[in-house]
């Protein structure tokens, strides 16, 4: 008889996001005509830079002839994007990635959920509370033991290290999804030193690097001494430069690191994901990952950036909308997300309910990203500005 995955039953019913779009559309059902302002999920609204989309049409071009049109991309990514990323996302800041070590893909959230394929069921997995929900559902659907890290305004958002047995793997997100913190390079430094002194994996989520503002917050875990040895990391071009829709993102793997087998042989996490990738995924397609390169040319950084700014300027607005009715408001300066503490103590959902019901305004609870998000609110600054004024217009109103 055909038997399920039991790890399954343990998962919520649905999606963090799939069911914010279902309680907006039963509301959009029973209230024709409303205008929902919707600051939810971190999807871009901006149009992609003119660079991306020029490079992308003369990609498509090149498919319309015998002559150079392209079959299945290399499983690891084109050399002039993996060659683009090394030196402009790392040598140029004093890292040191190969590009053996670039793995090019579909996006964050494919990585994040899919590295579990590669590492064993009985490791002890630490996660932040809040997160990302994509890291905790992937180990519930593979039947890890999962340990949770609360971050909350008592410790700065800063996870604990973990107390009683070691965490083989650690999920940190930073800028964090969703808090909207940063670790300092000492935070950071702490956790690198963890990993070494337990021999864990850090899987270390740079999907928001590019929002960082402030001076000396690191961009990359690599700027720890010793990373290499203990961290893998994702990067993302969906909020950098606009690819919620294209799909693009890379992963590095950096050859020193190592797990070892039931039998104490040494495995190579590089060669692993190469060969999990090689087997289960066909590569970017060749028209996005032409774009994508475009990203790091010189019009195609200053359009990007122009993008991040004004995603930027849309979290200013929010947060000092926010905290001018009284609430509290982290996150913001150096990431796209707002964590917003809910008023009088009313749980997440509520207030939910409460700006849907009564200012037509979306947003993500905070209990969506884990227990210790409980009493909070995210706001994405990835909003249109009309949009962004008017739902902050509506939500100082309810004050
Ligand atoms: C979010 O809103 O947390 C993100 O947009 C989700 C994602 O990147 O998949």
């Amino acid at each position: 008889m055909l038997k399920i995955n039991e790890n399954y039953a343990r998962l919520g019913a649905n999606y963090l996001f799939s069911e914010i779009d279902r309680r907006v559309n039963e509301y959009k059902v029973g209230h024709p005509g409303a205008r929902v302002i919707s600051l939810g999920i971190g999807d871009v609204t901006r149009e992609i830079a003119p660079a991306v989309i020029e490079a992308m049409q003369a990609a498509t071009r090149e498919m319309a002839s015998a002559a150079t049109t392209r079959g299945y991309p290399p499983a690891a990514g084109h050399d002039f994007l993996v060659s683009a990323i090394v030196e402009h996302d790392f040598r140029a800041r004093g890292i040191d990635v190969a590009p053996g070590e670039v793995f090019i893909s579909d996006g964050a959230k494919s990585d994040t959920g899919n590295i579990g394929d590669i590492l064993g069921q009985d490791n002890t997995v630490a996660i932040t509370d809040p997160a990302y929900p994509v890291y905790v559902d992937t180990n519930i659907m593979a039947g890890r033991h999962v340990e949770l890290l609360p971050c909350l305004p008592g410790n700065g958002f800063c996870p604990p290290l973990p107390g009683g047995r070691p965490a083989d793997v650690i999920y940190l997100c930073y800028p964090n999804n969703p808090t909207g913190t940063t670790l300092s390079r000492e935070q950071l430094k702490e956790w690198v030193d963890y990993a070494l002194e337990h021999r864990s994996l850090i899987l270390f989520d740079a999907a928001y690097e590019a929002f960082i503002t402030g001076a000396g917050i690191p961009r990359s875990i690599y700027e720890v001494e010793g990373a290499r040895r203990v961290a893998i990391e994702f990067r993302s071009f969906s909020k950098t430069a606009g690819f919620t829709g294209l799909r693009c993102a890379y992963t590095i793997v950096p050859s020193e690191l190592v797990a070892t087998t039931a039998a104490g042989e040494t495995v190579s996490l590089n060669a692993l994901w190469r060969r999990r990738q090689a087997t289960k995924f066909n590569g970017t397609a060749y028209i996005i990952q032409r774009g994508a390169a475009a990203v790091y040319s010189p019009e195609g950084q200053r359009q990007t950036r122009e993008v991040i700014n004004y995603y930027m300027e849309n979290a200013r607005l929010i947060k000092d909308g926010l905290e001018a009715t009284g609430l509290e408001v982290h996150g913001g300066v150096n990431a796209p997300y707002l964590w917003v503490k809910t008023p009088g103590g009313i749980t997440s959902w509520e207030f939910f309910d409460l700006l849907l019901r009564d200012a037509g305004v979306v947003g993500t609870p905070g209990s969506g990203f884990g227990a210790a998000g409980e009493g909070f609110f995210r706001f994405t600054a990835f909003g249109r500005r009309a949009e962004v004024i008017e739902a902050i217009e509506r939500v100082k109103a309810l004050s």
